[in-house]
């Protein structure tokens, strides 16, 4: 295939993570370097192809310095579906499918095959399109970890560093004041993110979406290392936490695009643990912080990866899959495949079980979360 293409599109689609730049630097440069193709960058993800004026060229010089930088330099959204694109006018939303508009403009551009960086939402909507019959490599990213198919997603690691660093800086302050400190971490319904930077970080407590909590379990916990002379606790929760026998906490049920913003669980558990232990419990919501930065080393070298992959793959006639890393190597996966389920936190993972060697409170007792 590499023979007949002359120019690729790249876009970037979902909430941004440190490692999108480097992602585009790498498709930009090996498509350059090794197949002499034209990259055409999307900007606003799939936006960019349902309004005028939001594709450009970009070439070697439009990527130098790119690397380190968070963000993404073709800008992203989480709110354009072009399958169920939501326009408001006076008040009132309408939904339009508009998935004929990017076909065709993507067929003015001359893009023959389009890498799409995204998270699960962003795969989804290339999946319908690869059904439509448009040539798609995939690219997994996001913070939350939670895509199908590969062991790791861009973006990850970093918000993991980010999050394990405002542990450091907690445990310090929890301790000096003997408070007990909850900090809210982003994932979603998945809980990557708190699990690895609770553990990374110290936790006493990690509360995640598969364990529905028991807030006495927790509170126990809590007075334990009262007793034991360690008159402070960090409790991380997940964004996506359940109680046990209760349901998610939303910020906004429906955002812009259909999509629920969760948030709050945070403040809920510090609220009903200041009842219960009756100590001076206070919340942390780490927010959007995760998601920026400069990336991690893993996260260059994974984006570079993944990017390179991207084009050789396109170069072998191989679309219609997604790059992803497994055992180690990069692989390509079929994007049915990707978006087949959500991956979950598995609770027999030696990391889980490290977790409870460690006296990690997972909030539930040990029997309700592993089999022996
Ligand atoms: O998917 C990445 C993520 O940061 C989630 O962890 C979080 O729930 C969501 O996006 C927040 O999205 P937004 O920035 O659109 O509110």
């Amino acid at each position: 295939m590499s023979d007949t293409i002359r120019c690729i599109g790249v876009l970037t689609g979902g909430g941004d993570c440190p490692g999108l730049n480097a992602v585009i630097r790498a498709v930009v440069k090996t498509a350059s370097n090794e197949y002499g193709w034209e990259v055409l960058g999307i900007e606003d993800g799939f936006e960019g192809l349902i309004k005028p004026d939001k594709v450009r060229l970009l070439d070697i010089t439009d990527v130098r310095g790119l690397l380190p930088r968070g963000g993404t330099m073709l800008g992203s959204t989480n709110r354009a579906n072009p399958f169920h694109y939501e326009v408001s006018h006076n008040g009132a939303v309408k939904v339009f499918d508009v998935s004929e508009t990017v076909l065709h403009r993507a067929r003015e551009y001359g893009i023959e095959v389009l890498i799409v960086i995204g998270g699960d939402g962003t795969m989804r909507i290339a999946q319908e399109f690869v059904q439509k019959g448009l040539l798609v490599v995939g690219v997994p990213k996001t913070i939350d970890n939670d895509l199908y198919g590969t062991e790791v997603t861009v973006g990850f690691d970093t918000a993991v560093t980010t999050a394990m660093e405002a542990l450091d800086k907690l445990h310090t302050t929890a301790e000096s004041h003997h408070r007990v400190l909850v900090i809210e971490l982003m994932g979603r319904h998945a809980g990557w993110i708190a699990l690895a930077a609770g553990v990374a970080g110290g936790a006493d407590v990690i509360l995640l979406p598969k364990i529905p909590y028991d807030l006495d379990v927790v509170a126990d916990k809590i007075r334990q290392r009262n007793d034991s002379g360690a008159k402070f606790s960090l409790v991380v929760v997940a964004e996506g936490s359940v109680p046990h026998g209760g349901e998610a906490v939303y910020q906004a049920e429906r955002d812009l695009g259909g999509v629920s913003r969760l948030g709050g669980i945070g403040e809920m558990v510090a609220a009903q643990l200041r009842g219960i232990c009756h100590a001076d419990v206070r919340t942390t919501v780490l927010g959007h912080l995760q998601r920026g930065g400069s990336p991690s080393a893993f996260d260059r070298l994974l984006a570079t990866r993944f990017g390179a992959m991207a084009v050789h793959l396109i170069a072998q006639g191989k679309v219609g899959h997604m790059v992803a890393l497994h055992q180690g190597h990069i692989a390509a996966i079929p994007m049915s495949d990707a978006v087949s389920r959500q991956k979950q936190v598995p609770l027999d993972s030696d990391l889980v079980r490290a977790a409870l060697g460690l006296n990690i409170c997972l909030g539930n007792r040990r029997q309700a979360i592993v089999a022996e």
